[in-house]
């Protein structure tokens, strides 16, 4: 488990300057003393800095190794000294020749060889810019002759003009299958708006519009200690939350990857007990006194005081029909989990049970999806009067939850089997579960590519939204794209027919044991890699296709090929995105009408600091507060995908009904980790409804 403390309560996470405090070693004195180095990590304040971030380190140039050799003096004679001399020469240019033949060989050499080799920093194997036989790159006075070049000019990479040409137009051509223009948006938007009503009206749609029982959102006033889990892809978080009442929170998180076996283990108790398990080993770090008298009074006193017991609220990031706050049976597993005996069943119950095998104080008093927690987090922590109307995660998955008059969710008013929840309000977050908008593919755009990655998925046919959008599945379509062009013997890409035809002067290889040959083998963060990379012939792409996929030689110009249509998955990702976010802020009519249409919790609360509706982080002087409309979003893509707000804001801005005036009074903000704090204010308002 890596165990993480946020304190956020000397910030507000909209600004996100998030105080993340890793442990500083005890400082050595007397003769033992080193210098040693604090590292203490910040998080992004935005989700443009974090790519920033990530890029720079990227992009950043490895420092060139030194060597020293020691000298010795010796007292020997003449002889032994003439003759060490030879010995040393001999031993001198055996040691050269053989540095040289490996220099030669290396590309051509395994790649598992080849990785090993370049593990070591001594013996590293050199990428593109480093080779011996780089024209350009390799400034140093030659210690071998340097093949024949064929240098076009000096500076600057060498090009062959016919294959670049055609591998440059074969590269438009695919990425031009991945344009989603204004037309396309403007259809899928009033798709997306018809799709919203059908599935507030009846069940059995394609967009689910879950009725989630949350009837506020909070103010920022909220107080105490809760916990929280979070079950949503890769990782299982557990994390205790200290609301302080004044828009800010401290937060303590355990984190845990979840093993493969266990996404698709034939029982669902496999799953669940090891949930329970980290919940145990999460309170026993960090709540431990707690934990020790609550099984000390249980051995005592037979029971526990109600006090005692933590109210936890579960993040459970997949679709399921919720029957009341805390209760709610699943309707389909996503993002690669598949335990079909879980299917129908309430979550909840299922966790309740392993927790109560080891007896833990902890009740599961909230169900929360991580887009209503995220929802919830980002209302709690925002400035400006108005509530937040959207949380959204663009992460392995995507989702987003909003704030929907209850008269318009008419499936659940009108049912005779909806359990309790307070109408006060006259509001309710709805799950969209927008991952499955279109599956029938009216609007949703449909490349070869797009077919091949859902006929080999393990739902085709659903999630169609998901699939063009989330994290989970971008670097799949690239990958697709990828071994197309290259399985093509006519299109030019990672071939050279010789060394002599691309700039590094070496041929390019694609090692047979490569991720690129593999399903799921690119990883979407290589998507925002190469929309980063500036560097001059995309050293930083190339670099990484060597180490990171077995792809050795690269050329600048199939690096460029590459970064082309890496760029068009993910804009057309981020342009599908503003469908969702566009069609939400259309048909709650937030545009039409401000704070009076705003969420039920919007007014000035005493006591939070600075009060609410006085603060303006909105960045856009010219828009009232009162007029911004605010979205909370999480999640990898919107965090370290270079620009994917610009390209959202693009295509809000081409939708007629928003246009620039609208999209301007839109305010995205993002609420990392909001799964956690979002399920602990949840879990506050079920307790409350508890004990009335
Ligand atoms: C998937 C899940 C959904 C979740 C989203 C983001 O789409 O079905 O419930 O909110 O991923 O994690």
């Amino acid at each position: 488990m890596v165990d993480t403390k946020v304190d956020l309560a000397i910030a507000r996470i909209d600004s996100y300057t998030v105080k993340r405090v890793s442990p500083t070693p005890p400082a050595k004195t007397g003769a033992d003393a080193s210098p040693t180095t604090t590292l203490s990590s910040q998080p992004a304040s935005s989700w443009r800095e974090g790519s920033t971030a990530a890029l720079a380190k990227a992009n950043s140039a490895p420092s060139s190794p030194r060597v020293t050799v020691p000298l010795r003096s010796t007292s020997r004679s003449r002889d032994t000294a003439s003759f060490s001399l030879s010995l040393h020469h001999a031993i001198s240019i055996a040691v050269l020749l053989l540095v040289l033949a490996f220099q030669l060989l290396a590309p051509r050499l395994p790649h598992e060889l080849r990785q090993y080799f370049s593990s070591k920093p001594h013996w590293r194997v050199p990428s593109p810019e480093f080779t011996l036989r780089n024209p350009v790159l390799f400034h140093e006075p030659p210690t071998c002759p340097r093949p024949d070049q064929h240098v076009a000019f000096a500076g600057t990479f060498y090009t062959n003009t016919e294959r670049s040409m055609n591998l440059a137009e074969q590269a438009k051509r695919v990425a031009a299958e991945f344009e989603f223009g204004p037309g396309n948006v403007r259809k899928a938007v009033k798709e997306f708006v018809r799709e919203m009503d059908e599935g507030l009206q009846k069940e059995g749609t394609e967009l689910s519009q879950i009725p989630t029982y949350v009837t506020a959102v909070p103010n920022g006033t909220e107080k105490g200690l809760y916990m929280a889990v979070d079950l949503g892809g890769t990782n299982f978080r557990v994390c205790s939350i200290q609301l302080h009442g004044n828009t800010t929170f401290s937060l303590t998180q355990s984190k845990v990857a979840i093993p493969h076996e266990l996404m698709v283990a034939k029982t669902s108790k496999e799953l669940f007990s090891f949930l329970a398990k980290q919940i145990e080993n999460f309170l026993k770090a960090h709540h431990e006194d707690h934990y020790t008298a609550t099984i000390k009074r249980r051995q005592t006193e037979g029971n526990i005081k109600e006090e005692e017991i933590f109210d936890l609220g579960f993040t459970f990031s997949f679709p399921v029909q919720q029957i009341g706050i805390n209760k709610g049976v699943l309707m389909r597993w996503t993002k690669g989990f598949d335990i079909q005996e879980t299917i129908g069943q309430d979550v909840c119950a299922l966790l309740q049970k392993e927790i109560d095998e080891l007896h833990l104080p902890v009740r599961v008093a909230a169900l929360v999806n991580d887009t209503v927690g995220t929802l919830m987090a980002r209302s709690y922590t925002s400035p400006g009067k108005t509530g937040t109307l959207l949380g959204a995660i663009f992460g392995t998955g995507t989702n987003g939850a909003y704030v929907e008059k209850l008269d318009k969710v008419s499936k659940l008013t009108q049912s005779k089997d909806a359990g309790d929840f307070d109408k006060s309000t006259g509001e309710m977050i709805v799950n969209t579960e927008w991952g499955s908008f279109d599956n029938s593919l009216r609007t949703l755009p449909n490349t070869p590519y797009d077919v091949e990655l859902d006929a080999k998925s393990v739902n085709p046919g659903i999630q169609m939204f998901e699939k063009r959008v989330s994290g989970m599945f971008l670097g799949e379509l690239l990958r697709i794209a990828l071994v197309g062009l290259v399985k093509d013997p006519a299109i030019p890409l990672f071939k050279d027919e010789n060394s002599s035809q691309n700039d590094v002067h070496s041929t390019t290889q694609i090692h047979e044991g490569s991720p690129i040959w593999k399903q799921w083998g690119i990883d979407t963060s290589f998507l925002s890699i190469c929309a980063g990379d500036h560097s001059d012939g995309h050293r930083v792409i190339r670099q990484t296709l060597d180490k990171e996929y077995g792809i050795s030689a690269v050329s600048a110009e199939d690096a460029e090929a590459v970064r082309e249509i890496a760029f068009a998955v993910g804009r057309r990702a981020a342009r599908l995105a503003a469908v969702a976010i566009g069609a939400i802020v259309l048909e709650t009519g937030r545009l039409r009408s401000a704070t009076a249409s705003g969420t039920a919790t919007t007014e000035d609360k005493e006591g939070v600091d600075p009060p609410r509706g006085t603060v303006d982080s909105s960045g856009r002087g010219e828009v009232a507060e009162e007029d911004v409309i605010d979205i909370g979003v999480d999640g990898s893509l919107v965090e370290f995908y270079p620009n994917f707000e610009e390209h959202i804001r693009q295509a809000l801005r081409e939708v007629e009904e928003i246009g620039e005036q609208g999209e301007k009074r839109i305010r995205i903000g993002i609420a990392k980790d909001g799964s956690g704090v979002g399920a602990a204010l949840i879990a506050l308002v079920a307790g409350r409804m508890t004990e009335d």
